[in-house]
């Protein structure tokens, strides 16, 4: 069973997603986090995200230990990840990571829930499920203020929001795996519900399309 889950940022696309791999003993791949890894790569090498050979080189050279780096959590790393993001070759390393991940998931899980952004529509055009979970921007920037002072750091609500809106146009209108839902996607706006109500909302549209 492969679950797709796309949306722009800050969405609730993560919570939701770990919780749908838990309830239906799948694993779990944060895609976003293999960007902003490779982002996070090329800024520490001084690098500039905007440029193909760097990034390239970067993709193919990504271990596992910057993955688990907190730094790739940051407003700096995931504004250099949208900016590397629609170099096409570096999409292409990261897609057979994603695909091989989502065909042959790790340990007895019999399945995976993927989240980013062209999973449904790229990686995992097959998926039994794709949501698209999405959510007012001011909501989305609220959430995103949230995480970052929860972590400690601190952070000026109208430059999220803002950083937000331009990382999302970017996603949107990159010609390579642009951010959009499936023609076949459910459509789950979060703007209203909290974590727990956007589960039971996936699993009663999960369970409508009979799918699960
Ligand atoms: O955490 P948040 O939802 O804000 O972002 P993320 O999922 O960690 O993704 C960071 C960036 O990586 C996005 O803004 C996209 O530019 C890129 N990305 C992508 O192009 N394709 C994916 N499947 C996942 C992320």
């Amino acid at each position: 069973m492969i679950i797709a889950v796309d949306g722009p940022s800050a969405a609730g696309k993560g919570t939701l997603s770990r919780r749908l791999a838990a309830h239906f003993g799948l694993v779990h791949l944060d895609t976003g986090a293999l960007y902003r890894a490779v982002a996070l790569a090329v800024l520490r090498a001084k690098g500039d995200p905007g440029d193909p050979d760097t990034c390239i080189a970067a993709a193919k050279a990504l271990d596992r230990e910057t993955l688990d780096d907190p730094e790739i959590r940051s407003e700096r790393t995931a504004a250099a990840a949208s900016k590397l993001a629609p170099i096409p070759e570096v999409r292409a390393v990261l897609l057979s990571y994603q695909r091989n991940f989502a065909t042959r998931p790790p340990g007895e899980a019999k399945g995976a829930v993927l989240d980013g952004r062209d999973i449904g529509t790229v990686v995992c055009p097959d998926a039994d499920v794709k949501l698209f979970v999405t959510a007012s921007a001011e909501a989305r920037a609220a959430r995103r203020l949230k995480e970052l002072r929860e972590r400690g750091i601190e952070a000026i609500s109208s430059h999220v929001l803002q950083d937000m809106k331009e990382r999302d146009a970017r996603d949107q209108a990159r010609a390579v795996a642009p951010m959009v839902p499936a023609q076949d996607a459910i459509v789950l706006d979060t703007t209203d519900l909290d974590a727990n109500a956007a589960f039971e909302k996936a699993l009663e549209m999960i369970a409508s399309r009979d799918v699960a």
